[in-house]
C-alpha cells in the first residue's frame, strides 16, 4: 500500500552537509518527499516528539542531542514507505547497520545516528501530524 512516514535528518547529518545525499537515497528508492522543513527544535518539542521514550535511560541525552542544532524534517510517501525507509536507514546502532545504509555511511554513534524514521503505521500517523498538522502535505 502507498504509505507516508515521518523522517528526520538529525543534527549530526545536517552539520555534515549531507541532506542532499540522504534525500537522493529516498528518491532513488522511489520515495517521494511530499513535505519538508528545517527546524531547530525546542526542548519541549523534542520531549513531546520522543514522549514514548521518556522512561528510557537514554531519554535526556536523546533530547539534548536533538536540540543541539537544526534538523531537516520530511514526509516520505510511496509503496511500503515505512519499511522501505527503515531499510534505507539501517539499524539504530550504526555499528550494527548493514553496509550501504544511511546509518552505516553517515552515522557516528547510537545517539548521533543521522536519521529517524517512523517504525509503524500508527506512529507514522502521529509523527506526521506532529510536525505537519493540517494541509501542508503535498500529494502530487
Ligand atoms: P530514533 O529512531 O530517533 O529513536 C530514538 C532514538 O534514541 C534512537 O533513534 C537513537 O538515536 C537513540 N538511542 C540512544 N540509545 C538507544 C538505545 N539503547 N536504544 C534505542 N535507541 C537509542
Amino acid at each position: 500500500a502507498i504509505e507516508r512516514t515521518l523522517s528526520i535528518i538529525k543534527p549530526d547529518a545536517v552539520a555534515k552537509n549531507v541532506i542532499g545525499k540522504i534525500y537522493d537515497r529516498f528518491e532513488s528508492a522511489g520515495l517521494k518527499i511530499v513535505a519538508s522543513k528545517m527546524a531547530h527544535l525546542s526542548q519541549s518539542e523534542a520531549e513531546q516528539f520522543y514522549a514514548v521514550h521518556k522512561e528510557r535511560p537514554f531519554f535526556k541525552d536523546l533530547v539534548s542531542f536533538m536540540i543541539s542544532g537544526p534538523v531537516m524534517i520530511q514526509v516520505l510517501q510511496g509503496e511500503g514507505a515505512i519499511l522501505k525507509n527503515r531499510d534505507l536507514m539501517g539499524a539504530t546502532d550504526p555499528k550494527k547497520a548493514e553496509k550501504g545504509t544511511i546509518r552505516a555511511d553517515f552515522a557516528d554513534s547510537i545517539d548521533a545516528n543521522a536519521v529517524h524514521g517512523s517504525d509503524a503505521p500508527e506512529t507514522a500517523a502521529v509523527e506526521v501530524a506532529f510536525f505537519f498538522p493540517g494541509m501542508n502535505v503535498f500529494n502530487r
